[in-house]
């Protein structure tokens, strides 16, 4: 099984669910990619901040894959923006990697108080322009800092990576997101490695009638509110599991039902601290 693809606002495409690689270290994501790309997955989400770079790159030619079938992301970290630190970032993420190219790089916080990250988003354009990623984005930003963005700079973002479940739906979020072209995509869709939300009785009862577990019913909420989710498993039956949400459709009170599961606040998604 493979997940469809999501078209992104430069024509590039997007498989809809791809694998989380934190907290995964070299030989641990190695593997994991290896097991991935046996399940059908077909894109691989990574950061410079995880330090798991290399595995991710060891994994992705150990799978057998095309290195061009396999969709591939990185996140500039905070110490890497900047106009040409961003430029030496990505040239060394690449070195990690072993790849020419990446499919998708994110700036991975907008970290305001460096006052840096529409200078970086300057640099992506470029990045982007000489064909070292296929597309660019973003990761925790608020639709004020792409306000900004889009007040000064003149390439949209293709992707808005923010932490989004059915716990914290960001609806405002996807609601810019929406009306701008970018697509939006889910960090911790399963809700985090703490379990909580897996374990909501609804979502249980839900997956009853579809014969499907409450991961998979998170999962597929992802999928028909249009999202693109990174589901992290180490694990190669949870993997397939993540991947095999594409077999049936929740009706609309069962997508109403899980909306109700959003609670009140939502964590903010702009800090030093925020994320990983
Ligand atoms: N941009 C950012 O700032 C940012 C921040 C955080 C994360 N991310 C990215 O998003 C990815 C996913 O987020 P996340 O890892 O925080 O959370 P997640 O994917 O929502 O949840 C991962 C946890 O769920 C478990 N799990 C996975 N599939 C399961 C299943 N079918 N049934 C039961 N448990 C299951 C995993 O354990 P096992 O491994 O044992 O299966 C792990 O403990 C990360 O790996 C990373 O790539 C980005």
């Amino acid at each position: 099984m493979t997940a469809p693809l999501i078209e992104l606002n430069n024509g590039t495409h997007i498989p809809q669910i791809g694998l989380g690689t934190w907290p995964l270290n070299d030989d641990e994501v190695e593997q994991a990619v290896i097991a991935a790309a046996e399940a059908g997955y077909r894109h691989v989400d990574t950061a410079r901040k995880y330090g798991n770079e290399t595995g991710v790159g060891r994994g992705i030619r150990n799978s057998g894959v095309p290195r061009e079938q396999m969709f591939v992301t990185t996140k500039l970290d905070g110490e890497h923006q900047g106009s040409d630190r961003a430029l030496a970032g990505l040239d060394e993420s690449l070195g990690r990697l072993g790849l020419d190219y990446v499919d998708l790089l994110l700036i991975h916080w907008p970290l305001p108080a460096r006052g840096e990250f529409v200078s970086t988003w300057r640099t992506f354009e470029r990045l982007l322009a000489e064909g070292k990623t296929r597309a660019i984005g973003v990761s925790n930003f608020k639709p004020a800092h792409l306000e900004t963005l889009r007040a000064e700079t003149s390439i949209v973002p293709a992707v808005n990576q923010v932490q989004l479940s059915p716990q914290i739906p960001r609806l405002d979020h996807r609601d810019y997101d929406a009306a701008h072209g970018i697509v939006t995509e889910s960090w911790s869709p399963l809700g985090g490695s703490d379990g909580g939300l897996r374990s909501v009785p609804a979502l249980a009862q839900i997956g009853e009638q579809y014969g499907k577990t409450p991961g998979q019913i998170v999962l597929r909420w992802h999928v028909q509110n249009g999202l693109v989710a990174i589901p992290k498993s180490k694990n190669p039956a949870r993997m397939a599991e993540n991947l095999d949400v594409f077999d049936f459709e929740l009706s609309p009170a069962d997508l109403l039902a899980i909306d109700q599961l959003a609670i009140g606040a939502e964590p903010g998604v702009d800090s030093d601290s925020v994320g990983h």
